[in-house]
């Protein structure tokens, strides 16, 4: 089977990206980061393992659709196969969602449908919550409710502070993107409705 052609979306350090790299998925091959940012540090991590580039600044347009219009023409010669968003900080409208249907990916840091939206781990030790954790799902026309494709649990113990917590939440989504992308990727999963199930 042909490898998946991936691009990685990122805006700002990128570790996602780079465990995303490190793990060596074979079923892909990331042919392109694409980032709204040039300050991005994702693009020096794309560039030492020459991986192409793409960055188009989201000021430079009056609106979100003139923007995703634009990225869609940037995009297409790069005939993608998934387009995975790892810390890209600009809400999808439906050009860029409707373009490629069912084939964009998000990391929430928080186990959804609760805490969508920014600072979900300061919302969940202000909600008192014991347990949170992290979401792969693919991306549909709202903010964070997508079917859900994978999730882990992250345990919020009472000495957490919000940056402890984020370390924690780290350290599990860099490890289970790679293992979402690895199971979209070898197309062992089905959409039905709302829920992502194992074929096999
Ligand atoms: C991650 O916490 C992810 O859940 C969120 O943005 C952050 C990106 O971090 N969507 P990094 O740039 O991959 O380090």
């Amino acid at each position: 089977m042909d490898k998946m052609r991936v691009a990685v979306f990122a805006s700002g350090s990128g570790t996602n990206l780079q465990a995303i790299i490190d793990a060596e998925i074979q079923t892909i091959q990331i042919v392109l980061v694409f980032t709204n940012n040039p300050k991005a540090y994702a693009i020096e991590r794309a560039k030492n393992h020459n991986i192409p580039v793409e960055v188009i600044d989201h000021k430079n347009y009056q609106t979100r659709e003139e923007y995703e219009k634009h990225i869609i023409e940037v995009l297409d010669p790069y005939k993608l196969d998934l387009i995975v968003l790892a810390g890209f900080m600009r809400i999808l409208s439906p050009v860029l969602v409707r373009a490629y249907k069912n084939k964009i990916v998000n990391i929430h840091p928080a186990l959804l449908p609760s805490f969508p939206g920014i600072n979900s781990a300061r919302q969940a030790l202000e909600y008192g919550v014991k347990y949170t954790g992290v979401t792969v799902h693919f991306v549909d026309e709202g903010v964070d409710t997508g079917p859900i494709i994978l999730q882990s649990i992250v345990e919020i113990e009472d000495k957490d502070t919000e940056e402890s917590l984020l370390r924690k939440i780290h350290k599990v989504e860099h490890r289970i993107y790679p293992k979402a992308i690895e199971l979209i990727s070898s197309a062992d999963i089905e959409v039905i409705g709302r829920r992502v199930i194992k074929k096999y």
